[in-house]
């Protein structure tokens, strides 16, 4: 076995077969989800939220992502491993893009990067394409930027939807290897998947586009409370660890644990 590479992800759209991505954040889901075949993990900006309790992804650095990449890289062996450039890190212009893609690059050892926004960030994704680094792109709803999207909504509804193709466009023109497409109307998505040479990786943008993406804290029930529309959860991890951790402590607390098996 060997490392997915992006032109098998260029292929599998070739031949029409779909892809899962999941994010992930540390070693120990990292190797449960590239031994699962899950071919792309990203190290989201998301973990500013799953991991470090920020209202928004805008607060993470490129220093508090980098580890957990470094992480989610040590423990994968097959999966292609994409870093998300944090808000901040590649706006100012393309030598800012380039030099926080190197860093990803070096430091996190990952694959790939990420980063948001089509026309406005094309010039990005062109200088760190070609320094050799691939680049995915994210265009539709982008939570970098939510709050000149007026919130998390849908992208591209009605007359909008040429706008989300012209961002499709350019990020594939730029050199993205992949895109996503976040919150737009399913029928955009498909037009664009059909549209781009390069695959599209759907998250709230139904089912046409080749690939998927979910965070994996929704995907898997350990986020509780409200999820948005398009998450599926496959297992309640929550209601798991509660029960564990109450009965560790009910264990604990009535002298049952450790017994006489844990003992040296
Ligand atoms: O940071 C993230 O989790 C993402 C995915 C939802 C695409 O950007
Ligand atoms: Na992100």
């Amino acid at each position: 076995t060997r490392r997915v590479r992006t032109r098998d992800l260029m292929a599998a759209k070739e031949r029409g077969e779909r892809w899962p991505m999941l994010t992930s954040y540390d070693q120990y889901t990292a190797s449960i989800f590239d031994q699962a075949g899950v071919p792309v993990l990203l190290v989201g900006d998301s973990a500013a939220n799953n991991v470090f309790g920020y209202e928004t992804t805008l607060p993470i650095t490129a220093d508090e992502l980098l580890p957990l990449v470094r992480a989610v890289v040590r423990a994968t062996r097959q999966a292609l491993v994409v870093g998300d450039l944090p808000f901040g890190s590649y706006e100012e212009g393309p030598a800012q893009a380039l030099r926080t893609a190197v860093r990803f690059m070096k430091e996190g050892g990952c694959h790939a990067v990420k980063l948001e926004g089509g026309r406005r960030n094309a010039a990005q994704i062109a200088a760190i394409v070609g320094a050799g680094i691939p680049v995915m792109a994210h265009i539709g709803f982008t939570p970098q930027s939510e709050h000149t999207l007026g919130g998390y909504r849908v992208q591209g509804r009605g007359d909008t939807a040429d706008e989300v193709l012209a961002d499709a466009r350019a990020v594939a023109e730029a050199g993205a290897f992949a895109v996503v497409l976040e919150m737009v109307p399913g029928e955009v998505a498909k037009r664009i998947t059909h549209e781009l040479p390069i695959p599209t990786v759907g998250i709230g943008a139904g089912p046409d586009t080749d690939a998927q993406v979910l965070v994996w804290q929704d995907m898997a029930g350990l986020r509780t409370g409200k999820a948005p529309r398009f998450v599926k959860r496959y297992a309640d991890l929550a209601g798991a660890l509660t029960d564990a951790t109450r009965r560790f402590a009910d264990e604990v607390r009535g002298g049952e644990f450790p017994a006489a098996e844990h003992t040296f």
